[in-house]
């Protein structure tokens, strides 16, 4: 993790306030934009390092959109360690810090929502209905707020990475996306604000993701083409760790996030599992882009 000395960015809530920030930036170079609900980890400061590197002007925001939480997940206890994700992006250089509030991203009498269908309905949205629709309403409020030049998403998130490349294509968004590659402690364990819900045993076990992936790609890298075969490779792998619970192994395409019964075009290889109180996610594309 970063050092946590340096000068804090500028920090705003209210929208007006944010723009006429983001307009005086506008004017030096371009901006880019990082949103987050928070509970930053390296994966988040990378994104951040590799949009320092290509725009002049860095937004990050912290927001834990309760629009994207079902009625029985984490929203509540979802960690908000917010001095110390200020102390991080302020070391990580972020130039302008948006924290909104509720009532800022929906104000009074709101009625409108994002829906971009199919890539929504199937793997994390099958497994949390209305999840998705909350992360396109919200990331379509903070980008109309931002208006940034670039918008910084994570490869762990794979799923909401090509739902949202796809609502900014469909709605014609001036914006460019990019993806900043996982970012894993050292076993292998993706970087994740829900890792913190894991307790020592679980945290041993929670490996099993990044393993059973790793096994697919050693597969793929020996020829095997059969989606079936890399999905069992997975569970065989997963067999060794009693406290993980298979949520889903998927093999789909990496665009349209169709399953695949043969590695061809480019792959997805998508997991998701509880680990204990945590439901954790991970995934490797594999193939030409
Ligand atoms: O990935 C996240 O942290 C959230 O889904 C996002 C993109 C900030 C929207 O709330």
């Amino acid at each position: 993790m970063a050092s946590t000395k340096s000068a804090s960015p500028r920090r705003v809530s209210g929208v007006d306030e944010l723009r006429r920030a983001v307009r005086a930036s506008r004017r030096r170079g371009t901006v880019a934009f990082v949103p987050t609900m928070g509970a930053i980890h390296d994966g988040h400061l990378s994104l951040v390092r590799q949009a320092k590197r290509s725009s002049r002007f860095v937004v990050a925001s912290i927001f834990v959109n309760p629009l994207q939480f079902g009625p029985t997940e984490d929203y509540r206890r979802y960690p908000r360690p917010v001095r110390r994700d200020r102390a991080l992006f302020a070391a990580a250089g972020v130039d302008l810090l948006w924290e909104p509030r509720v009532e800022d991203v929906y104000p009074p009498g709101d009625r409108t929502r994002v829906h971009v269908s199919e890539l929504t309905e199937v793997l994390e949205g099958a497994s949390r209905p209305g999840h998705f629709e909350g992360v396109t309403t919200v990331v379509m409020r903070l980008l109309g707020a931002v208006q940034p030049d670039v918008l910084w998403l994570g490869q762990k998130d794979a799923q909401q990475a090509i739902v949202l490349e796809r609502m900014c294509a469909d709605l014609l968004l001036p914006v460019r996306v990019r993806r900043g590659a996982t970012v894993r402690e050292n076993d292998g364990l993706a970087m994740s604000s829900r890792n913190a819900y894991l307790g020592a045993a679980e945290r041993q076990q929670a490996v099993a993701l990044s393993q059973g992936l790793a096994s697919a790609r050693v597969l793929l890298g020996a020829g095997e083409r059969s989606a079936a075969k890399l999905a069992a490779a997975i569970r065989r792998e997963w067999e060794g760790y009693p406290l993980v619970r298979e949520d889903y192994v998927a093999v789909v395409d990496a665009a349209t996030l169709r399953p695949v019964r043969r590695v061809e075009g480019r792959v997805l290889i998508a997991v998701a599992a509880r680990v204990g109180p945590a439901r954790l996610i991970d995934n490797i594309e594999w193939g030409p882009k």
